[in-house]
């Protein structure tokens, strides 16, 4: 078959696969190749067991894989024969030299700006996928224009705002797609070719554009006032704790006040994934570099509470078994930063667990779909863990379940047969407030919420 376009994403993680799987689905008549250098992640892709969950994936890559759309290691030749490139490698928080601990490691990009230069034979689009530092652009253009020749790169900024767990819909019905680009005539040519492949199923209204630093920029942004609403949020539920306030309400009354909002403001153990804070510590960084020390400290905060939330959990769990943990069993309920995904990157349950170790627990952990995962993360620590994935057989013989993840399934469980298998006094800990905690008290269990007074016999 002919197709009308060809498109190649470099990089086949948890962004740059979905999103080029959704581009295959909506664009029959375009063939997508997505690359990467890591071929298990490749063969993954190319089997029956995908590398990354995510709900309505499968169903998707089984309608378009083999029909327009190829996963591949073989990123030379892909670059050669395809014009129209997104980048969505990793670009991960820096852990060394200059920046170490907050700027965003560009290794991998500039790898792939160096492969694209040396492997093209014609003109090409160049779209930043990733997440990247404001004028990024600017040095990917100057390692394109160092070659020799005439082919042109336009480079443009694309970035992306899916959610994992809901990553599908989020790509199929996104609040916007964002193009930034030079506003020269063949800047604003790029832009209009890009705009093109997402009008197949994206009306134009949500088709935003703008200059390509304001574009890098918006990203880093909407992470950081995602993540502040979550750590504003946070913030208040220690107020609550000691005050007697329930944060559910707090929430429901501030959220209702339509220039709010009601979305974002659960309380919980904080927030996690690969993304949050990474991309608030780069924009802390960008701060800094540009002599805006007390903008840095806002946002740092963001970043602190959210320590802080997960070292108050801690402490409540101790401060309640009666301030030892040694030799207790504690089932962590959950290992995935959020529902619906097995990723576990940041997860504010990795640290946890730590703390629990570092106390002495004897540490159970489930999840169904975070186990392997889970894992490969303590690999290495000392104490004594286990991963058991059926909720009923992990919280047997435990004093205390930890509730990390929003799972649906830990909403519906039955806690009565719980309870019965556990040793006695049994506490929960709803680290995200999802369980039905009068239910759960009346049962027998102490019950210690987050940001709502704890509903104990203690
Ligand atoms: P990821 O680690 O899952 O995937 C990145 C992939 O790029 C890896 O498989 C890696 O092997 C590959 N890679 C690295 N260098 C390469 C090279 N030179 N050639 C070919 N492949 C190479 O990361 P991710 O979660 O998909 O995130 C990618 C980018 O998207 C990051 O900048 C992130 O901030 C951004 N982002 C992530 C999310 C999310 O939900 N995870 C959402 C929006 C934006
Ligand atoms: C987030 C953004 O929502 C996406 O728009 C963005 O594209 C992505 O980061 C990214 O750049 O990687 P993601 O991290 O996948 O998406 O998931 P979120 O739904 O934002 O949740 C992040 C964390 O905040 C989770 O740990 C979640 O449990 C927590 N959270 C979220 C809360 O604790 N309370 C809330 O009210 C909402």
């Amino acid at each position: 078959m002919e197709f009308k376009k060809k498109i190649l994403c470099i990089g086949a993680g948890y962004v740059g696969a979905p999103s080029m799987v959704m581009i295959a689905w909506k664009c029959p008549d375009y063939k997508i190749t997505v690359v990467d250098i890591n071929a298990r992640r490749i063969d993954a892709w190319n089997s029956d067991k995908l590398p990354v969950y995510e709900p309505g994936l499968d169903a998707i890559v089984r309608k378009t894989r083999g029909r327009n759309l190829f996963f591949s290691t073989d990123v030379e030749k892909q670059i050669q024969e395809n014009d129209i490139i997104f980048v969505c490698v990793n670009t991960p928080t820096k852990t060394f030299g200059a920046g170490a601990g907050m700027a965003a490691d560009l290794q991998y990009w500039e790898k792939t700006a160096r492969q694209i230069l040396d492997n093209s034979q014609s003109s090409k689009i160049v779209i930043e996928k990733s997440t990247l530092p404001i004028k990024t652009a600017l040095a990917m253009e100057r390692i394109l224009a160092s070659g020799k020749g005439d082919i042109t790169f336009d480079v443009l900024s694309n970035p992306e705002f899916m959610a994992e767990g809901t990553a599908i819909d989020d790509l199929e019905n996104p609040d916007r797609v964002l193009i930034g680009s030079r506003e020269t005539e063949s800047g604003l040519a790029a832009r209009a070719e890009l705009a093109e492949i997402y009008s197949h199923w994206i009306s134009s209204d949500k088709i935003i554009t703008s200059n390509i630093w304001s574009a890098e920029l918006s990203k880093l942004v909407a992470n950081a006032f995602l993540a502040q609403r979550v750590s504003s949020i946070n913030s208040i539920s220690a107020l609550c704790e000691k005050a007697d306030a329930d944060i559910s309400e707090v929430a429901r009354a501030v959220g209702t006040d339509s220039r709010i909002g009601p979305k974002f403001l659960k309380a919980g153990i904080g927030f996690g994934g690969s993304c949050f804070k990474k991309d608030i510590l780069n924009l802390v960084y960008l701060c800094h570099f540009y002599g805006l020390p007390e903008v840095a400290a806002y946002w740092e905060s963001v970043v602190k509470i959210n320590e802080y939330q997960q070292e108050r959990f801690i402490a409540n769990v101790l401060r309640s078994m009666f301030n030892t943990l040694a030799g207790k069993k504690i089932c962590v309920l959950g290992f995935a930063f959020k529902a619906d995904t097995g990723d576990t990157r940041e997860s504010p349950a990795i640290n946890i667990t730590r703390m629990l170790l570092a106390e002495h627990a004897e540490v159970v952990i489930t999840d169904p779909k975070a186990l392997g995962n889970a894992a490969a993360d303590l690999a290495g620590e000392k104490g004594k863990i286990s991963y058991i994935e059926d909720p009923y057989l992990a919280s047997s013989g435990c004093h205390a379940l930890a509730i990390m993840t929003d799972w649906d399934l830990y909403r519906r469980l039955d806690y009565s047969k719980i309870y019965q298998s556990m040793i006695r006094p049994a506490f929960i800990f709803d680290g995200r407030n999802i369980v039905d905690q009068q239910k759960c008290f009346e049962i027998g269990f102490n019950v210690f919420p987050i940001g709502k007074p704890a509903l104990t016999r203690l």
